[in-house]
């Protein structure tokens, strides 16, 4: 006898703190966090493109660590720590990542924007003197179709010179 959870099928009760804050939601056990974080909350930010993970536009935060929002159940993101776009400006301020993205006109369309900033700020945590290979390897899973890449690893070049005050 095991003490696995059983949820659904039906709706059920969840806890998911995002951005710092605790949202109280009623979920399918079968909805992705994608989709909770732009259907159920307006956290429009992570966009959905492949809804398979292939492309990394829905990429987030899960405990510091990039993830594919479209591959994760909501159920199981309960007691993790989940960072969108919108959680990553501080006081009014935008993260030094997506300041850089925007010094270096780092987007065309910006639908794979907040998956590339997320992952770069997860990167650079760990990474603070990465050079622009390492930068070019770590957005490897976030598909740009734009080819704004040359631009996308001068902004990571470029973050790593801007104080990070608001490290996730
Ligand atoms: S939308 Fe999630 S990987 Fe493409
Ligand atoms: S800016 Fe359009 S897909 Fe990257």
């Amino acid at each position: 006898m095991t003490d696995t959870l059983i949820y659904g099928p039906g709706r059920t009760a969840i806890k998911l703190q995002i951005n710092g804050q605790e949202y109280l939601l009623d979920v399918l056990p079968i909805q992705t966090l994608a989709e909770i974080l732009r259907n159920q909350l307006g956290l429009t930010g992570t966009k959905v493109v492949c809804g398979m993970g292939d492309c990394g536009a829905c990429t987030v935060l899960l405990d510091g660590k990039p993830v594919y929002a479209c591959l994760q159940l909501a159920i199981d993101c309960q007691g993790r720590a989940i960072t969108t776009i919108e959680g990553l400006a501080r006081d009014g301020e935008l993260h030094p990542v997506q300041q850089a993205f925007i010094a270096e006109d780092a987007f065309q369309c910006g639908y794979c924007t907040s998956g590339q900033v997320l992952t770069l700020v997860a990167f650079l945590a760990d990474h603070p003197d990465a050079d622009a290979g390492a930068i070019r390897q770590a957005v490897a899973g976030n598909l740009c179709r734009c080819g704004a890449y040359p631009k996308i690893v001068r902004a990571g070049l470029r973050a790593r010179q801007l104080t990070f005050n608001s490290k996730q």
